[in-house]
């Protein structure tokens, strides 16, 4: 057996029980009103409290060497995150101290050369962030320069990704927050992988409509019957709350014969774990690459979408590159943008309609239930 994080083995287990029939369902049926995708007041609150969570903005490798930048605005503040020259990542609000312009214009990633000058009137900031000149400084009598620096929001890198939470101030316990995830994700070293490509898309539908597609196993058979719904052995899954998260894995073609005979090469290629790092990151751990992806609400209709495709190292031959174009173009084009966000818009078109008063769940949707209390709870909170 190839060597894979342990807490696969106890997955393996439960998963075998799910097939065998030796598991009761998690939750019994449940409701969700549909006027929690319409209710502005909660979309109002929901925002807010995406600005005050640890949200995977980047792989570590996209943000890798001095001067690397992403400017990211989808958390509705404008951020840039950045490598600073002693190799510090830092994450600041991408807003002048003087009348608040947006410094770097271009959303993504760039490179900072020297620092930020403002185009308005010229005030100049270093690298991190000090303010360093002031154009006719004697304008500003009073002015405290140490005073006008630009904003810092918390900053943190773990298990190859860079996380912020966009609210302005220097710490934050993220560790309380992504240790849940240490036994998942630690040992697949996914810092010393590469990002093969960024896949991003503007969609018309609620983002808790996204995020319910990636909690529910049960639409893999039907919705993804063309594309990757054979992959997997009837569609059974085992999942279970991890702090806040969500831990999934699901049985590939394959699964019962490999454990009947014990012939388990990697367990990545008869079981596909796949998770929600809360409150809107998806990661799903493919045989050979995984992806991350999240979700963006732009308002209450419309998301944004930003999935990385994270392969073992660069391609270095033309078959290697063809290889992960291949899965590119199924997974980022064929299986998320033409069919889960497909549906997710025509869900939308129906929300508002007064034919749904409530939308029905059965047992194997359970993961959307949590992941609604988790979220009806920092809410409340
Ligand atoms: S707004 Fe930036 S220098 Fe005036
Ligand atoms: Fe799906």
């Amino acid at each position: 057996m190839s060597t894979h994080p342990p807490v696969y083995d106890r997955l393996l287990r439960e998963l075998t029980a799910v097939y065998q029939g030796r598991l009761k369902p998690p939750v019994s049926e449940f409701e969700i009103p549909t006027k929690c995708y319409t209710d502005e007041a909660l979309f109002e609150e929901e925002r807010r409290l995406l600005r005050e969570l640890p949200v995977v903005v980047a792989h570590v490798s996209q943000l890798a060497s001095p001067g690397s930048c992403l400017v990211h605005d989808a958390l509705g503040a404008p951020l840039m995150i950045l490598r600073n020259r002693e190799g510090a990542l830092r994450a600041m609000f991408n807003v002048c101290r003087h009348r608040g312009t947006r410094l770097l214009e271009d959303e993504g990633f760039c490179k900072v050369r020297k620092g930020f000058l403002c185009r308005y009137h010229g005030w100049n900031y270093d690298i991190d962030g000090k303010l360093v000149n002031v154009p006719k400084q004697e304008l500003f009598p009073s002015l405290e320069k140490e005073a006008h620096n630009l904003v810092s929001v918390p900053v943190h890198e773990r298990f190859g990704f860079v996380w912020v939470v966009a609210t302005p101030g220097d710490d934050y316990d993220f560790d309380s927050f992504l240790d849940p995830l240490e036994a998942d994700l630690q040992p697949l070293k996914l810092d010393t992988h590469v990002v093969f490509r960024r896949g991003t898309a503007t969609r018309r539908t609620n983002w808790k409509i996204v995020m319910e597609a990636f909690l529910d196993g049960y639409h893999v058979r039907h919705l993804h019957k063309n594309t990757v719904g054979p992959y997997f052995q009837d569609h059974q899954s085992f999942t279970e709350a991890a702090g806040p998260h969500v831990r999934s894995i699901v049985g590939r073609s394959g699964f019962s014969d490999a454990i009947e005979n014990d012939a388990i090469e990697n367990i990545r290629d008869i079981a596909t774990p796949t998770y929600v790092f809360f409150p809107n990151t998806i990661f799903v751990v493919q045989p050979d690459f995984v992806s991350r992806a999240t979700v963006y609400p732009l308002s209450i209709d419309e998301i944004y979408w930003e999935h990385d495709l994270i392969i073992p190292e660069a391609p270095k031959t033309e078959k290697a590159r063809a290889h992960w174009e291949l899965n590119y173009e199924l997974i980022q084009n064929g299986v998320f943008d033409k069919e889960d966000l497909w549906v997710c818009e025509q869900i939308q078109k129906g929300i508002g309609s007064g034919a749904n008063e409530f939308l029905t769940c059965g047992t194997e949707e359970a993961p959307i239930y949590w992941w609604h209390e988790e979220l009806s709870k920092r809410l409340r909170a």
